[in-house]
């Protein structure tokens, strides 16, 4: 990242200016009073599928995304394996109590979790204990139960009970229970309460009670709330928000953090399965990626781990799209790579997954995934070999990496990358290396300013068809220029997402799969603006980007129809985008129609061919007469969809398209 900052900021400049110019060009006003403008949709004339993983999620552990996020676990370095042992610890006391707070490691004796705290409360006397400030605090909820948890033991056989406390900023109380450690071998203790407040900024207490020590680890508290009540799970008003999507599918665990700032902190997804007490630390490598962004205390527990990603790609309906490490660290980073003579456990890896997701019991993965709970295979179809990678180098291991695979697992589909910009020197030489490999998806990613995608909604038009399909795989516009701490989640950037994705809806022969990137990020914790999804500790929200997604995923249909605009696509002429796609299953002509200008436009839709359609439409409509606008904690709903149901009359819809609009209508027909 430090080159990437260095070539952005040399970009930067030039990208304001084209911002700016942008924004002077995306709002123009143009009006027409004599006659509607037309649209025609050729009903009969089915020109592509649309593959059923178009629009779908991209997760990254980036924002607090995952410990501190979607990981509903409340306490911060619950095992003591922050780089600084005691990081969001305080040690308390009061009425004259003497104690002490001693990190001890066990080492090899087990490696992955060495750390453990050793409390001791010298007299009795007193109020002796320590406590732990969460993420930012702790969100509690009046009425709700929180279950508390730690692996104890107690030190020369004494009887040291744990006071648990929930406090708020004030002090008060807000949920109380105790829970004494039983004898001198590590055991779970356990005991739940419930709240009696609200509060975003809790703290957890823990006193001992008595004279004597106690040996703590993996000090954990959750709510008994979390996504399908699963103990130890995910932040159900999270998943809600990914499930509304009705996504394809879900891509994890990113973004960088697959590859690591060094291929020492690479991910790992064997070392994030099974016990999570089991599961090493590691540190997040966005904890201090931006100098203006530090988030010291940013580590990856793995309680969201592997198993966790496919179990929640299942629940919300979604296809597995697991990323892993090719043996490239970040190129933006440190580039170091593995010789390609010793990638071996690299692919390893890779087929051990498949086997994991999908073997039967009898295998050793398979077996293990049926241990953890799950007997069923996750059926895992795509998977994508390295991130954002580039050069020779990535070049070689995807040649190592697809042979390994489709050898053992021809029916395997693997995402390829084509470097981390959508054009210039990397892009140019990967699309070509790509489809002289023939490989099956390249992964494109964009993050330009809201112009480059009103201009690129033509994009795919006359892209080869004889090369990869592609991954849209990460994209964003950027209100200021990317990685800009200043860059908003607007109406301005998400309407020019709106008239991109009507492009990639039209070329749904060559796209196959898109996402928004990054997911979700922590409004007091995040490091990367904009991003699809903001939350704090007790709410969260959409922003304008997510309905933007939402809309087009929950209105996927199944062919793509064509729209015809002046005898053209509808790609920017007189400031208006279009797509339309019929859906098999419920037998309606859905078209997405965006008005990026700042007045209303007359326009009528006609229905050609031999369907008959319905006396009614409807149309959901995403607007909002200001480009700057955005949703937030206090206005989550600001910017969000409404409907209505309007007239069909010989096969016409005129419809009066909002200025600053996202309309989708729905037509029955016959
Ligand atoms: O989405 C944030 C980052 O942007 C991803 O980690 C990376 O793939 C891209 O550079």
């Amino acid at each position: 990242m430090g080159i990437l900052r260095t070539t952005l900021s040399k970009l930067n400049v030039m990208k304001r200016r084209i911002t700016a110019a942008g924004l002077a060009l995306a709002i123009v006003l143009q009006t027409n009073a004599q006659s509607p403008a037309v649209f025609t949709i050729q009903s009969d004339q089915v020109v592509a599928d649309v593959q059923p993983t178009m629009w779908g999620i991209f997760f990254e552990d980036i924002n607090l995304g995952a410990d501190g996020g979607l990981y509903a676990e409340l306490v911060k370095n619950r095992s003591f394996e922050f780089s600084a042992p005691l990081m969001g610890w305080k040690e308390q006391k009061a009425d004259g109590a003497t104690g002490s707070l001693l990190v001890q490691n066990r080492g090899e004796k087990n490696a992955a979790n060495p750390r453990f705290l050793r409390a001791a409360n010298k007299t009795g006397k007193g109020k002796y204990g320590f406590s732990n400030e969460g993420f930012r605090g702790m969100g509690i909820k009046q009425g709700e139960t929180y279950d508390f948890s730690v692996i104890a033991r107690q030190v020369d056989n004494q009887a040291v009970t744990l006071q648990i406390e929930l406090r708020n900023p004030k002090g008060d109380v807000i949920g109380k229970g105790s829970v004494t450690p039983s004898g001198k071998d590590w055991q779970k203790a356990k005991t739940s309460f419930t709240a009696n407040a609200t509060e975003p900024k809790a703290q957890l207490y823990i006193w001992l009670e008595g004279a004597g020590a106690v040996d703590l680890d993996m000090i954990s508290l959750f709510p008994r709330n979390t996504w399908k009540n699963r103990p130890g799970g995910l932040r159900a008003d999270l998943v809600q928000l990914l499930a509304d999507m009705k996504p394809g599918f879900l891509r994890f665990p990113g973004g960088c953090i697959v590859e690591g700032r060094d291929l020492a902190n690479r991910y790992q997804w064997k070392k994030t399965i099974g016990n999570v007490e089991d599961c090493e630390l590691i540190i997040n490598r966005w904890n201090n990626e931006f100098a203006h962004r530090p988030t010291p205390d940013y580590f990856q527990s793995f309680g969201l781990g592997f198993f966790e990603y496919f179990q929640t790609a299942e629940d919300i309906g979604a296809e597995p799209l697991p990323i892993l490490n090719c043996g490239m660290a970040c190129q933006f980073n440190t580039s170091e790579v593995v010789p390609a003579d010793q990638i071996d456990p690299y692919v390893q890896d890779a087929l051990d997954l498949i086997e994991f997701a999908n073997g039967g019991p009898e295998t050793a993965w398979g077996k293990l995934r049926a241990d953890l709970g799950h007997p069923a295979p996750f059926n895992l179809k795509i998977m994508g070999v390295g991130n954002e990678q580039w050069g020779e180098q990535y070049v070689e291991r995807q040649q190592i990496f697809s042979k390994a695979i489709k050898d053992k697992y021809p029916n395997i589909k693997i995402v390829s990358s084509v470097g981390p910009f959508p054009e210039g020197e990397m892009f140019d030489y990967l699309s070509k290396e790509m489809k002289a490999l023939n490989a099956d998806i390249v992964d494109e990613h964009y993050y330009r300013n809201p112009e480059w995608f009103l201009q690129n909604a033509t994009r795919y038009d006359k892209y080869d068809r004889k090369g990869p399909r592609i991954f849209a795989g990460e994209y964003a516009a950027q209100s200021v220029y990317t990685v800009s701490p200043e860059n908003k989640n607007n109406w301005r950037c998400a309407i020019a997402e709106a008239a991109f994705m009507t492009g990639l809806e039209r070329n749904a022969d060559l796209i196959h799969m898109a996402s928004y990137a990054p997911l979700f990020a922590h409004s007091e914790g995040w490091q990367w603006t904009p991003n699809l999804i903001w939350f704090d500790n007790l709410r969260s929200y959409g922003t304008p980007n997510y309905y933007v997604q939402k809309l087009f995923a929950n209105n996927k249909g199944t062919k793509v129809l064509p729209v015809l605009y002046q005898n053209a696509v509808a790609a920017g002429q007189d400031g208006l985008y279009a797509s339309s796609v019929f859906d098999q299953a419920t037998n309606e002509i859905i078209v997405k129609v965006v008005n990026t200008t700042s007045a209303a436009k007359s326009t009528v839709m006609v229905l050609n061919g031999s369907k008959k359609p319905e006396n009614t439409a409807k149309v959901t409509v995403l607007r909002s007469d200001n480009p700057e606008a955005m949703n937030s904690l206090d206005q989550p709903m600001l910017i969000s969809p409404t409907e209505q149901t309007i007239q069909v009359t010989d096969k016409k819809i005129n419809i009066s398209l909002s200025p600053g609009s996202l309309s989708v209508l729905r037509v029955k027909v016959k």
